[in-house]
């Protein structure tokens, strides 16, 4: 299967129902994406699949032939930080860390597909997204950072 990941295509040879979060991180060593629960129960393990989040644990790398995918490496780089990660890095929001990345892109996406969102459009979006070290109200102080920068561009 091809697939294309941080702008770099890839040819994979798996099995069709192999999860994606597999694929990434023993395949092609790319270990950002987190496995957490593995039942889409978390969120340590999302990516964007053509833009939207989703939770690689339980997608088969079958549904990304062809797809392009983002994961925390792929988002910013150290010279050009997303504003998301911008916002992270201001905030200090992680604490151990373990769920930062999936938290990451989750709001990475939600900002891509509403870029002036609500409190409520805020915890809602990131509902999915759990942290044992309970840095919420952070996560929710830095999406508001994120959304303010990316409208001053
Ligand atoms: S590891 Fe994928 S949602 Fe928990
Ligand atoms: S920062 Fe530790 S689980 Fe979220």
């Amino acid at each position: 299967m091809k697939l294309t990941v941080n702008g770099t295509d890839h040819t994979v040879d798996v099995e069709e129902d192999m999860p994606l979060l597999w694929v990434l991180r023993d395949e092609l060593g790319i270990t950002g994406p987190k496995y957490g629960c593995g039942i889409a129960q978390c969120g340590a393990c999302t990516v964007h699949i053509n833009g939207m989040a989703a939770r690689s644990c339980v997608t088969p790398v079958s549904a990304v032939d062809g797809a392009d995918v983002t994961t925390i490496e792929g988002l910013g780089t150290p010279e050009a930080l997303h504003a998301v990660q911008a916002a992270w890095i201001q905030h200090q929001v992680a604490q151990c860390g373990y769920c930062q990345s999936g938290q990451i892109m989750q709001a990475a996406a939600l900002l891509a597909e509403l870029p002036d969102p609500s409190d409520t459009d805020i915890d809602n979006a990131m509902s999915g997204n759990l942290c044992r070290c309970g840095t919420y109200p952070r996560i929710r102080a830095a999406v508001r950072t994120a959304a303010q920068s990316l409208k001053e561009v």
